[in-house]
């Protein structure tokens, strides 16, 4: 799609002009522009990259716009060259360097995939599995294709006294999630990012097998012939954590074998996919010699988006 200019929106051409602009004329400009470049969802949008450039809280923002106080113009410049760069769809999270996920504020940017609110969903899963557990010996978790640590750094926090390993393949990635592991209270719990092949973990670690009570993964998952509808995602997102196989289940297959060693008997697996790919993890796992009981279950938006399964004991099988 074509796209305007910078130099034609308001803010750009007025600002010499009109110094003194008002944040609700600044955000309508801003949000008027966003929804031109295909921005779903603007207004949101907008509000952060202003409240970024000022350096205060989206509330503050919020009661500014209330008074629709003055914007001052280094604020203004500064907006604009962000909503530009938000218009040419590079992600919010990159421009503010933050992605919120469940309580944490995560960083983010380039070489790491920005973590969603669907993946919030497996988490909350992970702690109703762990609240389930009799007491005793602090639970270990696996998450497998770490990232940014999102998960790892949500059950951590939520979930007094819980070990968890989380293994990235990719460098920077696992770099980001270094840095959000230094900013994250954990209290009781650990954390531990180690850079590590999912797809070969368990063979690569034996001392691990049979000690995990949960492995949870948002593995790679998008066929590899599929191009992402939104620039964001193609664009920003890296190749590593979006693309999965031929079918997107070639990963997620290797990576299920891992979890089934890494399990002990009785622990609970977890694994995002897309839409399409309940039927098929299902199948993946009710061919493993062990998991058993896989069941999958809708996202917000009622579309299929995450399996379950147990590793059974020697009796139950
Ligand atoms: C879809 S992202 C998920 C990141 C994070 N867990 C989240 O939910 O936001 C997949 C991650 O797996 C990593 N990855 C891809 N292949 C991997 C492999 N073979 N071993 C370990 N990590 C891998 C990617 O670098 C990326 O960080």
């Amino acid at each position: 799609m074509p796209t305007r200019p910078l130099a034609s929106t308001p803010w750009e051409t007025d600002l010499d002009a009109h110094p003194r602009q008002r944040v609700s004329t600044l955000l309508r400009a801003a949000e008027g522009l966003l929804a031109e470049a295909g921005i779903a969802n603007p207004a949101p949008d907008a509000s952060s990259l202003l409240a970024h450039a000022w350096g205060i809280e989206t509330q503050t923002l919020s009661r500014r716009r209330l008074f629709d106080e003055e914007v001052p113009a280094e604020v203004a410049g500064d907006f604009a060259r962000l909503c530009e760069r938000r218009r040419q769809r590079v992600p919010l999270q990159h421009l503010t360097g933050t992605a919120h996920f469940r309580h944490l504020e995560l960083s983010v940017g380039p070489g790491v995939f920005v973590p969603r609110p669907e993946t919030e969903l497996l988490v909350t899963e992970v702690l109703e599995e762990l609240k389930s557990r009799a007491e005793g010996a602090a639970p270990l978790v696996i998450d497998l294709c770490s990232g940014s640590g999102a998960i790892s750094l949500s059950l951590a926090s939520e979930h007094p006294g819980v070990r968890v390993i989380g293994v990235e393949r990719e460098r920077t990635a696992l770099e980001w999630s270094r840095i959000n592991l230094e900013r994250t209270h954990l209290g009781e719990s650990s954390v531990d990012f180690v850079e590590g092949d999912a797809t070969t973990f368990a063979d690569d670690t034996p001392a691990l097998h049979g000690s995990a009570d949960v492995v949870v993964t948002n593995p790679p998952y998008v066929p590899d012939a599929a191009v992402p509808r939104d620039a964001e995602v193609r664009e920003h997102d890296p190749a590593a954590a979006l693309y999965g196989g031929s079918t997107g289940l070639e990963i997620p297959a290797q990576i299920i074998l891992q979890a089934e060693s890494l399990l002990r008997p009785g622990g609970f697996f977890i694994m995002e996919h897309s839409e399409e790919q309940g039927a098929g993890a299902r199948e993946l796992i009710a061919s493993t010699a062990s998991l058993r009981q896989a069941a999958t279950f809708p996202d917000y938006t009622g579309r299929d988006r995450y399996t379950v399964a147990r590793r059974m004991t020697e009796t139950s099988r």
